[in-house]
Formats: structure tokens, C-alpha cells, sequence
């Protein structure tokens, strides 16, 4: 995607800056759209020709500005994670699915031509069939999973009633370069930066339930893809297409280092078990096929890591 005007909320996030970052150096003209709940100004420095709206998608004026020319919108700004969901159910759902159809509304009356959103493996709850297809039975195991499932569901019905296409990106456990550790992080954040501050790594349960880890670089090539694709609109996963338990994803980011300790917690609520997609319809609708090999990746966090590390001392 070349020379387009293009918007991205929730673009100070972990997904959002990183996407940024690729439309910038292809040569689009970025708006953000972040109220900074979640997100970091410092993602955004290094990017100084974009135009960046401080201010909610809940709210409409803020959200007609950022929408004023735009051609293609990618909609990540959402209530994020399983636990914050748990926390603050109603929040969630003001932003995932109230925010959501602001968006849709904005977008619509500014004949926006594309709306790539972002969904969430947690859509599907306790995986019955694996690998997981795109119409798996949806039985979402917290209230995140309900509005994410909400979101992609009001996108699919404006591509229905408008001349607008959406397609929606179920991404599985994502990682790479921005995404800190925070209450509500993820485990590869949690697990290196625990590490990298000589503090156990936690384990809750057994530790042989799996995740299918997929690097922020596929993620943000799922995007560009999408947007690029004329004529599709759907929900399509996005992944590596290859699982992991969390005993083996331990030994992969503490290779190397004698001193790392783990611990064995209680298991969480609303975790579920196992997790492994089929990326073959992603593949066949929007050419998407993961290229990040996961120590690899895990190799290049943690040096990203450390020098946050020596940023933040
Ligand atoms: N990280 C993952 O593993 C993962 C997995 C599945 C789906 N997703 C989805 O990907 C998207 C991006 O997630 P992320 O991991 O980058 O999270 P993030 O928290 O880093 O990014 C979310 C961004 O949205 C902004 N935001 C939140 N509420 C807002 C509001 N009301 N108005 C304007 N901006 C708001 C935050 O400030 C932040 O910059 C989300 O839609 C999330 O549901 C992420």
C-alpha cells in the first residue's frame, strides 16, 4: 500500500506503532487516533510527519476529525486482554463495541473504501477442533471475547449494508519490539522482562498448555495485505500456524542464562488450554503466510528488552 491517506487508531500501541512505522516508510500519509490509555508517546517520536489526534474513539468529534480524507482506516484502539476485560467489563464494552461502531458510522459517511480491524483469538473460548478454523464455534471464555466477537460482527455487517469493505485480522498471542510489560502483558513480555529483573518466571498451571505465538512484523504484514486485497472483506486468522507449550517457550527465553528461575502458580480464569490456528483461508484470501521463526524473534525481543531496560534506569 503506497501514497494513501490512511488512519490508525490505537496507533501509539504495541500492533499500532509498529504498523505505523511500515505505512510510513512506504510512503502513506498516517493519522493516529489514541487517547494514550495504553499506548506510549515515545512509540510515536521517531515518526514526525504523522499527524497525531489525542482523543477517544468514544467520542465523535475526535473522531470525525481523524477520519476527515481518509481512504483506508486500520481500527486497533480497543480495551485489550482477557483480565482488563474481567476488571472492567463495562469499559471493555464501551470501546470494543460502542467505539467500534463510532468508527463504522465515521467511516461510512466519509465513503472510507477499507477498514481492517483487529480482532482476538479469544473469540473462539476452549478450542474444540484444532487446528482452529475460522468457523469454529465461538464460546469466548471472558467479556473480552464477547466484544471482540461484537466488533468483527458489526464490521462484517457494515461491508453487508455499505459499499465498504472490512475485514477483520483474529490475531493469536502476538509479540515483538513495543509491546511492554504491564499487569495485563502478555507472557513473552512478562516471562523476559521477570527475567531480564532476576525475578521467577510464573507458570500458572502445568505449564504444558499451548499458544501459537506470531510476530508483530506478520501481524502488521496482515494489514498491509488486507487493505491491498480488493474486493475481500471477512474474518481471517492470523498467526504463526505453529503451537508451543509454555514449559517449552520458558526454555527458549531463558537459553543461555543459569540463574533464571521459574515457579508453579494456580491456573488463571479464562485461560483456555490449547491454541493453534489454520492460516489456510488467511493464506488464500489475502496471501498472508507467516515468515518470523519464533526463537528468533524471542531472540531479538529480549534485546529490545534490555535496552528499555537501560532506558527506563
Ligand atoms: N497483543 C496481542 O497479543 C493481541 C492479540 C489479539 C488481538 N489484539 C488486538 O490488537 C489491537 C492492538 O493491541 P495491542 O496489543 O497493540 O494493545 P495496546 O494496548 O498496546 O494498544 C491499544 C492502543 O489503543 C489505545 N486506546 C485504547 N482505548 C482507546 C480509546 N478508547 N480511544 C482511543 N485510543 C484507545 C491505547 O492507548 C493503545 O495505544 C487491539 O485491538 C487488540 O484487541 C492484540
Amino acid at each position: 500500500m503506497k501514497n494513501k491517506k490512511v488512519l490508525v487508531t490505537g496507533g501509539a500501541g504495541f500492533i499500532g506503532s509498529n504498523l505505523v512505522k511500515r505505512l510510513i516508510e512506504d510512503g502513506n500519509s498516517v493519522t493516529v487516533l489514541d487517547n494514550f490509555i495504553s499506548g506510549y508517546r515515545s512509540n510515536l517520536e521517531p515518526f514526525s510527519s504523522i499527524h497525531i489526534i489525542e482523543g477517544d474513539i468514544r467520542d465523535i468529534s475526535s473522531v470525525e476529525e481523524a477520519m476527515h480524507g481518509v481512504e483506508v482506516v486500520f481500527h486497533l484502539a480497543a480495551s485489550v486482554g482477557n483480565k482488563r476485560s474481567i476488571d472492567h467489563p463495562l469499559i471493555d464494552a464501551e470501546i470494543n463495541v460502542l467505539g467500534t461502531l463510532q468508527m463504522l458510522e465515521a467511516a461510512r459517511k466519509e465513503g472510507v473504501q477499507k477498514i481492517v480491524t483487529s480482532s482476538s483469538a479469544g473469540i473462539f473460548g476452549e478450542v474444540l477442533t484444532m487446528p482452529i478454523k475460522e468457523d469454529h464455534p465461538f464460546e469466548p471464555d471472558s467479556p473480552y471475547g464477547c466484544t471482540k466477537l461484537c466488533q468483527e460482527k458489526l464490521c462484517l455487517v457494515y461491508a453487508k449494508l455499505y459499499a465498504i469493505e472490512t475485514v477483520c485480522l483474529r490475531y493469536f498471542n502476538v509479540y515483538g519490539p513495543n509491546q511492554r510489560f504491564d499487569t495485563y502483558g502478555n507472557v513473552i513480555p512478562i516471562f523476559v522482562f521477570r527475567m531480564l529483573r532476576n525475578e521467577s518466571l510464573q507458570i500458572y498451571g502445568d505449564g504444558e498448555q499451548t499458544r501459537d505465538f506470531v510476530h508483530v512484523d506478520d501481524v502488521v504484514q496482515a494489514n498491509i495485505k488486507a487493505a491491498d486485497t480488493v474486493g475481500v472483506s471477512g474474518a481471517f486468522n492470523i498467526a504463526s500456524g505453529k503451537s508451543i507449550t509454555i514449559n517449552n517457550l520458558v526454555k527458549i527465553i531463558t537459553k543461555g542464562n543459569n540463574t533464571a528461575r521459574t515457579e508453579f502458580c494456580p491456573e488463571r480464569p479464562g485461560d483456555v488450554r490449547h491454541s493453534l490456528a489454520d492460516l489456510s483461508l488467511a493464506h488464500q484470501k489475502i496471501d498472508y503466510t507467516p515468515t518470523v521463526e519464533l526463537e528468533r524473534g524471542i531472540y531479538e525481543y529480549i534485546k529490545w528488552a534490555k535496552g528499555i531496560m537501560v532506558e527506563i534506569k
